[in-house]
């Protein structure tokens, strides 16, 4: 991901989240992070795929990911989320949390191997809701 791609990834995530809290500065800080990093996916010059993913000594978090609507069911998120694990060096495990809810994100996470370990109850708001923490052991 590059500085100009920021505003195509701001109306990606507005888009796939009602209610995304992301600002372009808020993205461009995680973009400009050490441990993270921001990729995003392209069907020619347009995003339609973006992924945040962070690495603090060996433990990974998939921090966002997310695929424009018309651009689901082609593997996107699937091939951004393994390409950040397999470029992430010396990573034991990956965290992730999901909306109890999102079933697409969940079914995506369990082809993956991801596992779930625990249930937060209500972590989530605009609407409350449990959230459910995976993990991959690498
Ligand atoms: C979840 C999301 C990122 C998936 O993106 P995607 O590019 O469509 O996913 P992929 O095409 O890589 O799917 C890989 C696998 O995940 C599973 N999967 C993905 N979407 C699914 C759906 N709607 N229903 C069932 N399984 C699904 C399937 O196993 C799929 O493999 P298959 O197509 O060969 O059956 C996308 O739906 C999205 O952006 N949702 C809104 C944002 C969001 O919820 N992000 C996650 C927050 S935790």
């Amino acid at each position: 991901m590059r500085a100009e791609h920021l505003p195509a990834v701001k109306a990606l995530i507005d888009l796939c989240f009602a209610e995304s809290t992301w600002s372009e500065n808020m993205l461009l800080s995680e973009m400009e992070k050490p441990d993270s990093s921001c990729t995003v996916a392209l069907e020619g010059e347009r995003v339609v795929g973006f992924l945040a993913f962070e690495q603090i000594l060996d433990e990974g978090s998939v921090i966002e990911v997310a695929v424009h609507p018309a651009s689901r069911r082609k593997g996107i998120a699937r091939e951004l989320l393994q390409n950040a694990i397999k470029s992430a060096n010396d990573l034991s495990t990956v965290f992730l949390e999901v909306r109890a809810s999102n079933a697409p994100a969940i079914a995506l996470y369990e082809s993956l191997g991801f596992e779930r370990i625990a249930t937060r109850k209500n972590y989530y708001d605009r609407p409350t809701e449990d959230g459910i923490v995976y993990q991959l052991p690498c």
